[in-house]
């Protein structure tokens, strides 16, 4: 089946489009302590929804082993948390200038349990939008609001299944560790967005905890294990699926031809420690999901497909990790990227790939 569509660093130096949230404080008393179908839907078949399981975990079936992180209630429930705590943290659902009038259809890739769609629709902010959200999982829930679809599709297949130049916004969050090439998801959504007023929107967080006080050292639990991930990721997976990519997504999408690029960074806090009570809540919350994602993220990529670890090994890194997490005086955060880039019209196209020699 090529395509099934079922409707159903501490120190950064900044440039003058990019922000980022100033030093967080931290607090001097704190302490760690049913599928979905429509329509015109084909049938969920086995060949999707009949689900490997590894070390007790849930995983894709279509197009299995491209995803190593599970699908199974775990890991949903943790999704819609974190989008929650996302909200909180960044006050909007995207960043991009999308004009509510002339926003007809809206994908988002890789969309999980669907949260982030039905809740644009909920919102209302784009009324006139069909909202798509693409996965390879079929987990998404049945009732929906009537502008939300959801289709069974791997982002990495050339044909998305719909016009090219058809779609205002794209939106994409989290596919960090998934994509062997995430540079191809940035050109392959160019070619989907209406030249002109085509907007990509790409959410990625760099998962290496750092601090502003030289809290953070080599030797923290968590700050190996992220190390440990990375060498995974790149140096044992066959194919390498990196993690650490954030901060490279602005630099692909002006490589692959986008304008108007922004860059926003913001510092989500690995615990309760803030001064601030916004971001003392969202730190704890955020730590919380972080380690109740934890198992998922490492299984594999430390078993079978990464570093061939044995799973008492793995549980034994773990518990070290959740107890060095929760450790009193590590003031660490990570941080989040948010890059949107527009496509350019035909006519903004030709004038950037005009030769200085040509007439004007
Ligand atoms: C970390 S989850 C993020 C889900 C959602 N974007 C969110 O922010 O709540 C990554 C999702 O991407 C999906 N995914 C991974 N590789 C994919 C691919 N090649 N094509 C489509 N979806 C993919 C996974 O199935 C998973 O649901």
């Amino acid at each position: 089946m090529s395509c099934c569509t079922l409707n159903f660093e501490p120190s950064i130096r900044m440039s003058p489009e990019q922000t980022m949230d100033s030093p967080l404080m931290p607090d001097s008393d704190s302490a760690h302590s049913s599928n979905a179908t429509d329509e015109n839907t084909n049938s969920l078949t086995a060949s999707i929804t009949d689900y490997p399981t590894y070390w007790g975990r849930r995983y894709h079936r279509y197009k299995e082993g491209n995803y190593l992180f599970p699908n199974d209630d775990d890991e949903n429930t943790r999704l819609e948390s974190q989008h929650q705590i996302l909200k909180a943290l960044q006050g909007r659902l995207f960043y991009a200038p999308l004009d509510p009038e002339y926003t007809y259809t809206v994908l988002d890739i890789g969309t999980g349990t669907g949260i982030w769609p039905i809740d644009l629709a909920d919102s209302e902010l784009l009324p006139k939008a069909q909202i798509f959200g693409t996965d390879l999982s079929p987990v998404q829930p049945l009732d929906v609001p009537a502008n939300v679809h959801f289709e069974i599709q791997d982002c990495v297949d050339q044909d998305w299944v719909r016009d090219y130049g058809s779609v205002e916004y794209c939106h994409v969050r989290f596919l960090a560790g998934a994509l062997v090439q995430y540079q191809d998801l940035i050109r392959s959504a160019r070619r989907y967005l209406r030249p002109g007023s085509g907007w990509l929107e790409c959410h990625e967080l760099h998962p290496t905890p750092v601090s502003d006080d030289n809290t953070v050292f080599d030797d923290w639990a968590l700050k190996k294990w992220d190390d440990d991930l990375h060498d995974a990721a790149t140096q044992a997976l066959d194919p390498p699926r990196p993690v650490r990519i954030a901060s490279d997504v602005k630099k692909w999408m002006r490589e692959a031809g986008y304008v108007d690029i922004h860059e926003h960074i913001s510092k989500i806090p690995l615990g309760p420690w803030p001064k601030d009570k916004r971001l003392k809540w969202i730190g704890d919350m955020w730590l919380h999901n972080w380690l109740s994602g934890l198992q998922g993220f490492t299984l594999k990529l430390f078993g079978s497909d990464g570093l061939n670890w044995s799973r008492e090994e793995i549980e034994v890194c773990l518990a070290g990790v959740r107890q060095a997490a929760t450790a009193k005086g590590v003031h660490s955060y990570q941080r989040l990227y948010v890059v949107y880039g527009r496509r350019p019209s035909p006519q903004e196209e030709s004038a950037m790939f005009r030769s200085p020699l040509d007439p004007h």
